[in-house]
């Protein structure tokens, strides 16, 4: 199996170690993975994306993630690329998850293809992000061709 880019989105952290988890999961299952806590567009060669960024502002990317996110709407087709996103966000907000949804969008919209629907986890639930995160991952590996 090729490997997998893990691109973060974070301001604090949290979304961070939740893709620190899933770094480590995945590589305890034997398959290859590269973190990128300060995404450049050029560094992610991968064919398979697993993104995980949290939502600031009124909806916002957090800073981190804006040089890759211009990058993106600078490229014409990403159409080699298949992807997954997790967001973590607040419940509180109306833009619930609205990072991690703009970005499935914009991929989308760039030709790359989505493997499964936004996994959305609200840090107003009793289960810690990362649980949460770590319990879906199967998901997304049976998605990935083997
Ligand atoms: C100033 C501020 C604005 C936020 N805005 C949103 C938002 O619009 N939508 C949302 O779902 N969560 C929002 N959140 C919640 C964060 O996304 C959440 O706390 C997340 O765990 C932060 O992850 P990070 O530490 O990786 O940045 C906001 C948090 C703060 C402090």
């Amino acid at each position: 199996m090729q490997a997998i880019d893990i691109i973060v989105g974070s301001q604090m952290g949290s979304a961070e170690y939740v893709a620190e988890q899933l770094l480590e999961s995945l590589e305890n299952q034997g398959i290859n993975a590269v973190l990128h806590e300060q995404p450049d567009l050029s560094q992610c060669t991968n064919s398979y994306w697993l993104l995980v960024t949290s939502t600031y502002g009124a909806g916002d990317y957090p800073d981190n993630l804006l040089p890759f996110i211009e990058a993106l709407n600078g490229t014409e087709t990403m159409a080699d690329r298949c992807f997954s996103v997790v967001g973590i966000g607040d419940s509180n907000y109306d833009t619930f998850n609205h990072a991690a949804n703009n970005l499935a969008t914009l991929l989308k919209e760039k030709g790359a293809k989505q493997l499964l629907e936004v996994k959305k986890i609200d840090v107003q639930d009793p289960e810690l992000p990362e649980d949460t995160a770590l319990a879906w991952l199967p998901q997304f590996v049976e998605s990935l061709p083997q």
